[in-house]
């Protein structure tokens, strides 16, 4: 097992390049289900996750390699194959819960799937009866038996879905369930992610029809077919607001490239009442400086275009060491504070009310030996490791490879004290 070693007090000077976005990606590539021929996707992470669904699509019979950075992706139609070609095994649902994304296109192109229910994880117990409650009402069939979900239909037909709540993985899978569905499908209350937005536009490179994406009402008009394409992933808004996260803890003068600043306005205004002084200098390149200490602010974590709750455990982090008193509340995931023990046992002085958290700020938290429990409260501790005074030891990093590319190598390139060794 390897654990990443933090010697803190160096600022962080320089450029880092943000990749592509690894909640784009997911979707993007399980699209690949959803017409025959052959995709080459840029800027695709280097991830544990995309590697995992490579395998998934790959059990799929839909092969990948690599040409240079990019992703070639090739489908070359399940029907005719055997069941295998319509199962996902527990394996690896187990490793990803996005696994989940390929039974609505599956559903779409090959009218069946067998997928292994997903189970809960540390933030949450992440419950699918949203996407079930959808499919069945487009004309799915289906069935959990001894811990699979096994679904069929003869077609898929358009109709209204309303979301009980915002759901992101929901929203995409049912999107992707549609475009070849026969008829209308308006999808009300829909997460207005970026990446569903980019999910939605490679679809209308392959030719659906789809509008509304970004807003709460999708509307998809079913096609007979779709036909491959290329597409560039987005970059990674939670990565880039990380490093601003790190900045705030770190001190220093940084420049993100490949930022999607569009998209990162809510974090952007947090981080500045914060007393960051952050430049987006255009769409895609953010300058930010650390000049004066660090002010408590508050957030409430919501569907976009709100504060993401994946950005809350490194707000935390920063909000540890401010000056005054943050509440952070987190307002989608019923159990996403596993980071606040880890953070408490570096000093911070953090109590736990509701779905809240008061934040007093420390002078100075303490390096330690920590666990990454998920990837964002594993970014977190990073980021409370750049502060905190002396050395730190985070453990459990695989988390954090999860969905961070190159994440000590990048802080490592500017001047972090930040490596990686084998654990004793
Ligand atoms: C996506 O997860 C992201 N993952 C998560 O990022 C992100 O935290 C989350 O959206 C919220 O923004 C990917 O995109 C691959 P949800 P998802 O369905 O789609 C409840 C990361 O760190 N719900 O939007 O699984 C659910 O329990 C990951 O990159 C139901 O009750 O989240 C939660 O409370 C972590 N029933 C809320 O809705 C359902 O059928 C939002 O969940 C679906 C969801």
């Amino acid at each position: 097992m390897e654990k990443l070693v933090v010697n803190s007090g160096n600022q962080l000077l320089g450029d880092v390049d943000i990749s592509g976005a690894k909640n784009a990606a997911l979707p993007l590539l399980a699209s690949s289900i959803l017409a025959e021929g052959e995709y080459c996707f840029s800027n695709v992470p280097d991830l544990l996750d995309i590697k995992t669904m490579l395998t998934l699509l790959e059990g799929l019979c839909i092969s990948s390699k690599f040409k240079g950075k990019d992703i070639i992706i090739k489908n070359d139609g399940q029907d005719g194959q055997d069941d295998k070609s319509h199962m996902v095994a527990y394996d690896l649902v187990k490793k990803m819960r996005a696994s989940i994304l390929v039974l609505g296109p599956l559903l779409a192109k090959t009218k069946k799937a067998k997928i292994s229910f997903p189970g809960g994880c540390a933030i949450g117990e992440r419950p699918i009866d949203q996407h079930v409650k959808a499919l069945i009402a487009m004309g799915a069939r289906i069935d959990v038996k001894h811990g699979y979900i096994e679904a069929n239909c003869d077609y898929l037909k358009g109709c209204d879905i309303n979301f009980d709540m915002i759901t992101v993985t929901g929203t995409e899978n049912i999107v992707m369930a549609s475009v070849l569905a026969k008829g209308e499908t308006v999808i009300y209350n829909a997460a207005q992610e970026p990446e569903v937005v980019d999910l939605c536009n490679l679809l209308r490179k392959m030719g659906a029809q789809i509008e509304g994406d970004g807003s709460n009402t999708i509307r998809v008009k079913g096609v007979e077919g779709l036909e491959p394409a290329s597409y560039r992933v987005m970059g990674d808004r939670i990565e880039a607001s990380t490093f601003l996260c790190a900045l705030a803890a770190a001190g220093g003068d940084i420049i993100l490239r490949n930022a999607p600043a569009g998209s990162m306005s809510v974090v952007i205004e947090k981080l500045l009442e914060t007393g960051l002084e952050i430049h987006v200098l255009d769409n895609n390149t953010i300058r930010a400086r650390k000049g004066i200490a660090v002010k408590s602010a508050d957030i409430v974590t919501q569907p976009y275009p709100g504060f993401p709750t994946d950005m809350q455990a490194q707000f935390m982090a920063v909000m540890s060491s401010a000056a005054g008193v943050s509440v952070i509340t987190e307002g989608i995931f019923e159990n996403r504070f596993m980071h606040v023990a880890e953070l408490k046992r570096m000093g911070a002085d953090i109590v736990l009310k509701d779905h809240s958290a008061i934040v007093k700020g420390v002078r100075n938290l303490t390096g330690t030996d920590v666990v990454c429990t998920d990837l964002r409260a594993g970014a977190g501790l990073v980021v409370a490791a750049l502060l905190a005074e002396g050395r730190s030891n985070i453990h459990s990093i695989y988390h954090i490879e999860r969905g961070y590319d190159s994440f000590d190598e990048k802080l490592r390139l500017l001047g972090a004290d930040i490596k990686k060794v084998e654990s004793e």
